[in-house]
């Protein structure tokens, strides 16, 4: 079974969503590794009371965003991480930590990239009156919040809306979104061709598919 790993800063519930998948068998992966820049990451707690193995590697211990990446990579490469998850890591990554994963990287944003890529994507797209915004699965290339996107699933804004009910509707979303791509990603169904993925499924099984992420936005 592919190994996964999961760089988090903060609470993990991308991260919870995509452990519990595993859990069920419904990603055929285990998680060999959770790995946390913040000492005190909610996160940490939540893989641990899962079984799951966890380190702490704090940026403020390195002189240099590539020294970090160094020990970020070597712990990985000894749990033997394969695919590795981004979910709500607040860390740019460096160019060689990215080459060294390359088309092996997720990350999951909160909203329909390319619009609103970086932080407060949900009040941003809010503000601009989007009808629908969402979350995006993306391969990771060497620009914030950009590459090949694997999955989408568009999350419609209601009247009255505001930055925490639209983000709450996302976040849902996100947790059912992110296990779906990772899926794909460890079958072997995502090749990476001029910065697109391309998904390596049947018409009877990329319409199914599609009809799903259509409804996994909710209605409200
Ligand atoms: C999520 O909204 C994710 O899309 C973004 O950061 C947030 C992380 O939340 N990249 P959590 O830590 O997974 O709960």
């Amino acid at each position: 079974m592919t190994k996964v790993g999961i760089l988090i800063s903060g609470r993990g519930s991308n991260m919870a969503a995509l452990l519990d998948a595993m859990a069920r068998g419904e990603v055929p992966a285990r998680c060999a590794l959770v790995v946390s820049n913040v000492p005190l990451a909610a996160g940490l707690q939540a893989a641990a009371s899962r079984g799951v193995p966890t380190a702490v590697v704090d940026h403020r211990a390195s002189a240099s965003r590539e020294e970090h990446d160094a020990k970020l990579l070597e712990a990985l490469s000894a749990a033997g991480v394969e695919i590795l998850c981004l979910a709500g890591y607040m860390r740019l990554l460096s160019p060689a930590f990215v080459r060294a994963f390359e088309n092996r990287l997720l990350n999951i944003h909160p909203a329909l990239l390319p619009a609103f890529p970086g932080l407060h994507a949900q009040k941003r797209a809010l503000d601009r009156g989007v009808r629908f915004s969402g979350c995006t699965v993306h391969l990771v290339d060497e620009e914030c919040d950009h590459g090949p996107i694997v999955l989408q699933a568009a999350v419609p804004v209601l009247p009255g809306d505001t930055e925490e009910t639209i983000s709450a509707r996302i976040l849902r979303c996100e947790h059912k979104l992110y296990p779906a791509a990772l899926k794909l990603l460890c079958e072997g169904k995502v090749r990476v061709a001029g910065g697109r993925a391309e998904l390596l499924l049947s018409p009877q099984e990329y319409l199914p598919l599609l009809r799903g992420l259509m409804d996994m936005g909710e209605n409200g």
